[in-house]
């Protein structure tokens, strides 16, 4: 069960809202930067990155357009097969777009470098990505974000729009929950 108070689920504070919000600025100003003058579509996968999203697009001081999917991907236990599939499709025709697609980690990688293929047949101009979080240690597929917020050590963290059975999203900073609340 969930605490009333869903900060007592909270080990440890890893990054404040205070450390979010500098990590934040910095990708926004390095991406204004690299997108000048590009046609710049910035692609959140849901729902894990929406407060990311949401926060990052407000730190880009270019025109760009945002868009959404949702996928899922099969496979057995808790461990991404690789294999997605399409929930809901992105709006936008990709042909020219110069697609930075936004998430909030990336962990084993499975997802992404799957959506990656998928979208890369679209013919856009260009494709990176851009993760709040990264945990390297965990990496099962050939794939590295271009910019990355923070690097965090395995252990499974909330809060920022990451859940744990879909609650906790809606913690404002991120922190490691602790593991009798999944061992339960
Ligand atoms: P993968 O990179 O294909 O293994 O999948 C990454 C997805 O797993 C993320 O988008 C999250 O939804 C979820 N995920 C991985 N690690 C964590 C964590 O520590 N907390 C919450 N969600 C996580
Ligand atoms: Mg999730």
């Amino acid at each position: 069960m969930f605490s009333e108070n869903m900060n007592d689920d909270v080990k440890e504070v890893l990054l404040t809202e205070e450390q979010i919000h500098e990590i934040v600025e910095g990708l926004g100003k390095k991406i204004t930067e690299d997108y000048r003058g590009k046609n710049l579509v910035l692609v959140s996968v849901l729902k894990g990155s929406v407060v990311f999203m949401a926060d990052l697009m407000r730190a880009i001081d270019l025109p760009c357009s945002i868009d959404f999917m949702v996928v899922s991907s099969y496979g057995a236990g808790t461990e991404s097969s690789g294999v997605v599939k399409i929930i809901k499709d992105l709006d936008a025709d990709l042909r020219g777009v110069d697609l930075l697609i936004v998430e909030d980690i990336l962990d084993t990688g499975r997802t992404l470098s799957s959506l990656i293929k998928i979208l890369k047949m679209r013919n856009p101009n260009s494709v990176k990505i851009c993760t709040f979080l990264d945990k390297p240690e965990r990496r099962l597929a050939d794939i590295s974000a271009d910019y990355v917020g923070a690097c965090v050590p395995d252990e499974f963290v909330v809060g920022y729009g990451l859940d744990y059975d879909e609650i906790y999203r809606n913690i404002p900073y991120l922190g490691v929950l602790k593991p009798e609340v999944y061992s339960k």
